[in-house]
């Protein structure tokens, strides 16, 4: 969702910042633009769609000057137009914004009265609005933000520069992230430290209700009131090179078969190779004494929540309530300080899961961070933080955040079942064992499946509706599996719990549907099987998805069926989602999709 950079600089800045744009494609956007002040006066390039759009323009009539913002927008007020794309200009003021401003309309009538005339249907242009007239009324700068961010309501990073002052960006931060990086005679300002990355590591965090300027060698960060706080700088991990492609076409595939080196160094952090015992995690949640945990989270990260409430409440006895973090906000939902709160998320920046956060901890909770950005928002407001360790995630759509989140969901299961004593230390050493084992199986089924699923994603991309089933745990990656394959290959899926085959989706099913089935021989297969023969009878085409026992047990003419090793029940869904990645990825760049960047997607959703 919206990136934003800017740059106060000693050298002509548009290239860079245009540059520092592209780190951020991976947020989502629609259209974009940058400004910069050169010989005191304000000009600026926008375009619709991509950034070469926006390269081209530059490229043909060039922006100088060396101080300069720049934007990725993601259309929320209006469509993604020219006109609408930012920065916004109004009498020497340039603006732009990530976020909503939530009380723009009541904004925009007051201004239009006072004579203000507006040339986007953004909520945007408030601000830009505002601030002139503040200016107008004969406000200095700083005076005039703080009077603007006094009036705007929602949530926002903005960022400001003044024609009459070439030497000075404003900014405010109330919800989405804004970092500011201090170089040598330079400073910069972006949504996330990756942005900023070849241009120096020295970060500091704005948090919500701070007013930053930064000048050439200076950050004076105040709250709305105008009293100075103070931020601590850090220096951070990020660098360019986390958003490379290597030898991939996309980084949706080079994150595909990065998981297993990655979750092996995440399962290093929560688990003893070496005694195959889970290690003591954050303390701040005692799982020995609580009566039930609530779970909340977004889109993929509600689904790995969902296998999640599977094992805490198998292995570890512990009820659990969840929801996705749109419902859970707002359903007044009666929690109880026995209880602790887990939130799932990989920015750790998504609005409705923050916004459950708050609600959870005003009920008295102990708060939980699975996440993947330690920086984040939903880290810093949390009691105990649970890393992923996934490193950066670029493609919109995810993968090894999802499989890393699903290995730490593992081992804290266990270890609350351990603290609850309703996991055994022998069974404790055999699930450790199984999840170290883990790295390699996921390898060896990366390499094996992979000619098999190019193929069959071929079939698959001629279709235009399909079904995905599952139980027990393969119910939430039959919907994960359904959610990959519609968002970046726009074909229409539906994942369904396999009991649910006859209440609905069963009317369905004819040769043109094809039902992607998902069973491990498990407790469930059986059972599951009969729900393939009610599809097969149908005329259903099935593409089974299943292991070397599942294969051998199963008579039923398929499509295809994928054969992956046998497993234990407890890495059976890091090891299922391979091949549903591969099947959604393979079909969407089969049909020639901006697989990384979906249309309308945005990878950070810091509105509501
Ligand atoms: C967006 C992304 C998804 C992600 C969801 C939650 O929809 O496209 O990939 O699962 O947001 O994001 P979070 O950062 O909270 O995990």
């Amino acid at each position: 969702m919206c990136g934003i950079v800017g740059i106060v600089g000693r050298e002509p800045v548009a290239a860079r910042l245009v540059d520092a744009l592209r780190r951020l494609e991976y947020r989502g956007y629609d259209s974009a633009g940058v400004a910069t002040i050169h010989e005191g006066k304000l000009d600026r390039r926008r375009a619709e769609g991509k950034l070469f759009n926006l390269e081209s323009k530059l490229a043909g009539e060039l922006l100088p000057g060396t101080i300069g913002i720049a934007h990725t927008r993601w259309a929320t007020h209006g469509v993604p137009n020219e006109e609408n794309a930012h920065p916004h200009f109004v009498e020497g003021v340039a603006v732009v914004h990530n976020g909503i401003i939530e009380n723009f309309s009541e904004l925009k009538d007051e201004l239009i009265v006072d004579g203000a005339v507006f040339t986007s249907q953004t909520d945007t242009e408030v601000v830009a609005h505002l601030l002139a007239k503040y200016t107008r009324e004969g406000l200095g700068h700083r005076e005039a933000m703080l009077a603007m961010l006094n009036r705007v309501s929602g949530a926002y990073a903005l960022v400001v520069m003044f024609q009459d002052d070439p030497g000075t960006i404003l900014s405010a931060r109330f919800g989405p992230p804004l970092a500011i990086g201090h170089g040598k005679g330079e400073m910069f300002l972006g949504s996330d430290a990756i942005a900023l990355s070849p241009f120096t590591n020295e970060i500091t965090y704005l948090v919500d209700g701070d007013c930053a300027i930064i000048t050439h060698d200076r950050l004076e960060v105040m709250d709305y009131q105008g009293r100075p706080v103070t931020r601590k700088s850090q220096i951070s991990q990020a660098t360019a090179f986390m958003v490379d492609k290597g030898n991939h076409r996309h980084f949706m595939e080079k994150e595909i078969y990065e998981q297993p080196e990655i979750i092996s160094h995440a399962l290093g952090h929560y688990v003893d190779f070496a005694s195959h015992t889970v290690k003591a995690t954050d303390k701040a949640i005692d799982f020995s004494k609580l009566s039930g945990l609530a779970i909340s989270a977004c889109g993929t990260a509600y689904l790995a929540g969902l296998v999640g409430k599977y094992w805490f409440e198998r292995y570890a006895r512990l009820p659990v309530e969840i929801d996705v973090a749109s419902e859970f906000r707002y359903r007044e939902l009666p929690l109880s300080p026995t209880q602790a709160a887990l939130f799932i998320s990989q920015s750790g920046e998504t609005a409705d899961t923050l916004a459950s956060l708050r609600y959870s901890k005003d009920e008295g909770l102990k708060i939980g961070a699975i996440v993947n950005v330690r920086e984040s928002t939903i880290a810093r407001e949390s009691d105990a933080i649970f890393p992923i360790l996934a490193g950066p995630e670029i493609g919109v759509a995810s993968t090894k955040a999802f499989t890393c989140q699903l290995a730490v969901l593992a081992s804290l299961s266990i270890a609350a079942g351990r603290a609850r004593g309703t996991v055994s230390e022998a069974d404790e050493k055999a699930m450790v064992k199984h999840l170290a084992e883990m790295p390699r199986i996921m390898s060896r089924v990366l390499n094996e499946i992979q000619p098999q699923i190019e193929a069959l994603s071929r079939d698959l991309s001629r279709f235009k509706d399909v079904l995905y089933l599952g139980r027990g745990t393969s119910y939430p990656l039959a919907m994960e599996g359904a959610l990959k394959l519609k968002e970046i290959s726009y074909i229409h899926a539906e994942g369904y719990a396999a009991g649910e085959l006859k209440h609905g989706p069963i009317a369905l099913i004819d040769e043109n549907m094809p039902v992607i089935v998902i069973a491990p021989h498990d407790r469930f297969f059986e059972k599951t099987v009969s729900n393939m023969q009610e599809v097969a009878a149908r005329g259903g085409k099935i593409i089974f998805i299943t292991d070397e026992k599942g294969a051998a047990a199963s008579k039923l003419e398929t499509l295809a069926t994928i054969t992956l090793p046998n497993v234990d029940e407890i890495i059976a869904p890091m090891i299922f989602s391979l091949p549903i990645q591969l099947l959604a990825y393979h079909t969407a760049a089969i049909l020639g999709a901006d697989v990384d960047q979906p249309r309308n997607l945005a990878k950070s959703v810091t509105v509501e």
